[in-house]
């Protein structure tokens, strides 16, 4: 804790200067505009008070040269303020491409992670220092907030979609985890540890854990218990389109609209998979929902981004002059 300020959370990732320099900005722009105002209502009480009961005040005609001062200091200051929050905030919703990936499931009332390897934990998240981490993040329930104040990253998680948070942690310790959002009666016992490790040390934890398979082979093998293969093959033969290189491709509906296949695209066709039907093909896959947990589905997703299609040249015929988007 800091001995300073012992009621500003710590800083331990690479966003939380920014933030915090944000936030005082803004704090100290209110603050002098706060303690202005106040001086000039006193001192203006004091000064134009009626000293006897036959004054009148004097009638005060516009001045240009005040209003543009009243417009353009204020407008200057938003802007500022709009830009520089708009920087601070794409920082935020940019993950490194090369984080790590981990998925965190909220429920009433626990959060549960999994790590990339397939070790698994319970309201404890366990990440290497200096690496940037990317959470991706679904709810069984209702909407939770992940919220690690050390790492002045926030975001909501919730029913039905999936969201993602990231950051970079610069510092081993342990840092709180709290649930920001109103979910039920033990809302403020939905919290947890997040422990800041050395390389080394998360190393040693991974190995000692409990894996259950990684999130990418529990997904492929759960997309093949829940028969996805018989209608998704690779060679675009089947009943459904192949999923080689879907991620992150533009995909054509059948009712013309075009759309980017990212994490929420492909929770929802296999969540709701007659929202959005691709082009060419029939509405006749069954829906899963209910069938598959948002951990269930968050394999699914790892091993679908691991779908490529075979590099040109390769055995295969027909990927070559397929366009991605056509898968
Ligand atoms: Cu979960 Cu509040």
């Amino acid at each position: 804790m800091s001995s300073t300020l012992p009621f500003f959370p710590q800083s331990a990732s690479t966003v939380a200067a920014d933030v915090d320099l944000l936030y005082f900005f803004i704090l100290a722009v209110s603050a002098f505009f706060a303690v202005a105002v106040s001086i000039a209502v006193l001192a203006f009480a004091i000064k134009y008070r009626r000293k006897n009961r036959n004054d009148i005040g004097a009638d005060i005609h516009g001045s240009l040269t005040l209003e543009l001062i009243w417009t353009g200091i204020p407008f200057v200051l938003a802007m500022i303020m709009f830009v520089w929050g708009a920087q601070v905030f794409f920082t935020l919703s940019k993950p490194p491409a090369d984080a790590m990936d981990i998925f965190v499931v909220g429920k009433q009332w626990m959060w549960k992670a999994q790590h990339p390897e397939g070790v698994r934990e319970i309201n404890e998240l366990h990440i290497p220092l200096g690496r940037p981490v990317r959470l991706t993040m679904g709810s069984e329930d209702v909407i939770h907030d992940f919220f690690i104040p050390a790492f002045r990253v926030k975001m909501d998680v919730v029913p039905g979609k999936l969201t993602t948070e990231w950051f970079t942690a610069t510092k081993v310790g342990e840092y709180h985890i709290f649930c920001a959002e109103y979910c039920g009666t033990k809302h403020s016992g939905m919290i947890g540890q997040v422990i800041v490790m050395t390389p080394q040390d998360y190393e040693g934890w991974l190995a000692g854990g409990r894996s259950t398979g990684t999130a990418v082979q529990n997904g492929e093998r759960l997309f093949t218990d829940l028969a996805c293969v018989t209608c998704h093959k690779p060679d675009s033969t089947g009943r459904g389109p192949s999923l080689l290189g879907v991620f992150g491709s533009t995909v054509p509906l059948t009712d013309g609209r075009k759309v980017v296949a990212d994490e929420n695209y492909l929770r929802e066709s296999i969540m709701n998979s007659q929202a959005k039907v691709v082009a060419g093909y029939q509405p006749i896959m069954p829906t899963f929902q209910g069938m598959v947990t948002e951990e269930n589905l968050m394999q699914l997703i790892a091993y679908i981004k691991t779908l490529k299609p075979a590099a040109p040249g390769d055995a295969g015929g027909g990927g070559a002059s397929a366009p991605s988007d056509r898968m």
